[in-house]
């Protein structure tokens, strides 16, 4: 499977070294609109550099185009290589309004291509054994749950890209940091029927928020709180899931979701000591060990003819919980989903 890459940046290497290292994917292109960024990793993957992703789109040897570039162009760059008939992997957020993302999901079923979203935390191996025990019913009905996101990104972080926390091109910490751990909330806990929120710009110099905190209402009567920060002093904390139901209690934390903190079921002592010495460590970034299994899985997606893990479907809806907490704070009212823009 022949891939090619749009967005030289911060996480392509991520996606360079997941796709190298799989012995059935091949990295081919690499695209930068800013030219020694894509001649660095034409250099560093024997790939052929690009500068203007429309040339790349034209080459008919790429199978799969991953789209890493500022958030504002996933949708217009996904569309595009839909178009040249190439599955997409497109990193989150899939785009920046409903309205993009659904004319990006309509061009991909038009063309008959995949579509995939990376939410890679999705294969966190703890996240994985949480799925499991809730698709096994071991939780009994949920009762409520929490996605919290504790980190730090300083003023350098927010200077090093003029995309960086504008509402254009980026979001703030929900929608750029804590945009992940929504969507698994929202994966564990299903359809959300309202909406509650604030946010605030306190510590950065941003146009966006760097602290946001919401209720949700699911539609399964269970209740869910976000908090999500970019200021914790002085470096990232913690980014905690936590499920809790009838006759379940899990919470997953660590640096990225990675963590088993609690696991409670009837009876589950043995399984939870054995849970708890194969815990994996922390991951050297809170990227992350995610990015080389959704690859895998779009790769199988494609052979199979299946849908991928995370598809565009599934994309859009922790991106219709963030837009419904801009909503929010602009209007300072609840709002029912669905969102109409
Ligand atoms: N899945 C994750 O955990 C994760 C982590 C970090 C970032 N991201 C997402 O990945 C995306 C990129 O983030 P980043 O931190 O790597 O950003 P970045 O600014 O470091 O990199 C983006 C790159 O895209 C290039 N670019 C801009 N316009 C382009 C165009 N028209 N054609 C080709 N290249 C173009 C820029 O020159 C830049 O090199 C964002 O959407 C971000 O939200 C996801």
């Amino acid at each position: 499977m022949r891939f090619a890459i749009i967005g030289c940046g911060r996480i392509a290497p991520k996606h360079a070294e997941s796709i190298v290292a799989l012995p059935e994917a091949e990295l081919v292109a690499v695209c930068d609109i800013v030219p020694e960024n894509a001649q660095k990793f034409a250099d560093k993957y024997a790939a052929i550099p690009y500068t203007d992703y429309h040339a790349l789109l034209e080459r008919d040897d790429i199978d799969v185009v991953t789209i890493a570039t500022s958030s504002d162009l996933h949708a217009e760059i996904g569309i595009a290589a839909a178009q040249a008939g190439k599955h997409v992997m497109v990193e989150k957020p899939m785009a920046m309004t409903l309205q993009s993302a659904d004319a990006l999901i309509a061009a991909c079923a038009q063309a008959g291509v995949k579509l995939a979203v990376i939410h890679q935390n999705r294969f966190n191996a703890s996240i994985k054994l949480l799925r499991q025990a809730l698709e096994a019913g071991r939780f009994g009905s949920l009762t409520h749950g929490q996605a919290t996101v504790r980190w730090n990104r300083d003023d350098n972080y927010y200077a090093q890209a003029p995309w960086r926390g504008t509402k254009l091109q980026d979001g703030g910490v929900l929608m750029n940091q804590s945009i992940h751990n929504i969507d698994l909330l929202q994966w564990m806990f299903g359809p959300v029927e309202s909406v509650f929120g604030f946010t605030r710009t306190a510590m950065r110099k941003i146009e966006m928020e760097d602290i946001g905190v919401a209720v949700l209402k699911f539609k399964s009567g269970a209740l869910g709180v976000i908090e999500a920060a970019s200021t914790i002093y002085p470096k990232n904390i913690e980014e905690t899931l936590n499920v809790f139901g009838e006759t379940g209690s899990v919470v997953v934390g660590g640096i990225a979701v990675n963590r088993i903190e609690t696991w409670e079921f009837p009876d589950c002592a043995a399984e939870r000591s054995e849970i708890m010495a194969q815990q994996e460590n922390d991951p050297p970034t809170v990227y992350g060990f995610g990015h080389r299994e959704i690859i895998a899985d779009m790769i199988e997606a494609i052979r199979q003819d299946r849908e991928p893990a995370v598809p565009g479907s599934e994309g859009r809806k922790a991106l219709e919980i963030i837009l419904a907490i801009y909503r929010c704070q602009a209007t300072k009212a609840a709002v029912n989903l669905p969102l109409v823009e």
